[in-house]
């Protein structure tokens, strides 16, 4: 059996990925997931798989070195998917020290204790072992509007605190595979949306504040692209990078699903409406004159674009899942389960979003 250490487990992209692997393998891995639950971090996202014996779940902090290490003490990891991270882009504009603390120094603080329980006296690494890195496209820094991709080779050029401190950990990663052999690979993915996202991020944002009649902030002029991968290709992809793509190699995850923002919400109101029966008292809610326009974000990256060649050439991976069905598939996730999302956004969500907009 595979064990696998699962940092961040109990956040979006996380608890996908999760679900992902045991409808995969099923008995066949073991999860020890690792997290601080932070805001952003939510154990509901996991009720349906914390009965099985082959998972575990551990509250601790990355960058506490002592849980870590004692984490690897108890139990034979073979496989590292390093997901835990602070992610939003406008929290790291108001308070950067965290992104610092937990993207860079908890990154190192898993590599040394991953380094010191696969390494052999030799300085090789025990056969099998391997660390995936989860990062963003953000650290390519942005695009221009007419053209364009980011490539495994495109320089890093991150603007904002978050993509600098995912660029930081990557380049952490990369100086462990030069200079140890550690065995590891780097994944850089494009925006995701899906079940269980965090509504400060624009897809469920808008979902569930259009469900409810109240404004539909948009930044600058809306026109800023972002490239959207359905979660459950990202999950495909990292096990695919993990079980077939070649160690110490990045890969770019994404591809050919470039919407303007405003293109974004305009889907998101006409797939509810669409979706919403005639009789149900929120489909009169659901309206354009919603979108309000408010000041740009500081430093908003204008495009981004990727171009998965390189893990469709060697990996076979491309993503599978239309816009019009994921963005279908969201939605009606958000419908079934809006106890979930009342939970999310009362008490300190709701007290950010409050102070984020001021509307
Ligand atoms: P998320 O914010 O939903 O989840 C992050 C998880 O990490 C939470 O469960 C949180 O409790 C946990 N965490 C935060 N700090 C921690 C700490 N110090 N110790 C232990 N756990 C901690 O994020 P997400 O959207 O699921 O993103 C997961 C990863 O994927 C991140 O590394 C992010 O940079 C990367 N990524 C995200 C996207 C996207 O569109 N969301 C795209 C590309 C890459
Ligand atoms: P976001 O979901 O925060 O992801 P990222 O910043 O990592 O790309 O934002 C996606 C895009 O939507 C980005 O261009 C900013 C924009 N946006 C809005 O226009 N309004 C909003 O309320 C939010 C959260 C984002």
């Amino acid at each position: 059996m595979t064990t696998y250490l699962v940092t961040g487990g109990a956040g979006f992209i996380g608890s996908n990925y999760i679900h992902y692997m045991f409808q995969k393998y099923g008995d066949a891995v073991r999860i020890v997931n690792l997290d601080k639950l932070t805001y952003a971090g939510n154990l509901e996202n996991l009720k349906e798989v914390e009965g099985r014996d082959n998972y575990t779940f551990i509250r601790a902090d990355i960058c506490d070195r002592e849980a870590v290490e004692e984490i690897f003490s108890q139990n034979d990891i073979d496989r590292v998917v390093h997901f835990a991270a602070e992610s939003h882009v406008d929290r790291s504009i108001r308070d950067p020290e965290v992104f610092v603390k937990t993207n860079v120094l908890g990154t190192l603080v898993l590599l040394n204790a991953a380094k010191a329980a696969w390494e052999l006296p030799d300085g090789s690494f025990k056969e099998g072992k391997r660390f995936l890195h989860v990062s963003t496209d953000e650290v390519y820094g942005s695009l221009d509007e007419d053209g364009g991709y980011f490539y495994e080779t495109t320089p890093y050029a991150p603007h904002s605190p978050y993509s600098a401190s995912k660029a930081s950990s990557d380049m952490l990663v990369k100086s462990y595979m030069d200079t140890y052999r550690f065995p590891a690979n780097i994944t850089n993915c494009s925006n995701n949306y899906g079940p269980y996202q965090f509504p400060e991020k624009l897809i469920p944002l808008i979902i569930n504040n259009a469900l409810q009649g109240k404004k539909l902030p948009v930044y600058g002029d809306g026109k800023n692209v972002r490239d959207w991968l359905y979660v459950e290709d990202h999950a495909r992809g990292i096990d695919m990078v993990m079980e077939k793509g070649r160690l110490f190699e990045t890969y770019n995850i994404g591809g050919h699903n470039e919407r303007q923002n405003i293109q974004i919400i305009h889907i998101i109101l006409d797939t509810l409406r669409e979706m919403l029966p005639g009789t149900d008292p929120r489909r009169a809610l659901v309206r354009d004159d919603l979108i309000t326009y408010v000041e740009d974000r500081k430093g908003h990256d204008r495009r981004y674009a990727i171009a998965p060649d390189k893990i469709k050439e060697e990996v076979g991976w491309y993503p599978e899942t239309k816009f019009e069905d994921g963005i279908r598939r969201t939605i009606q996730w958000f419908f079934e389960h809006e106890d979930w999302m009342k939970n999310v956004t009362s008490g300190n969500y709701q007290k950010y979003y409050e102070e984020m907009y001021k509307i």
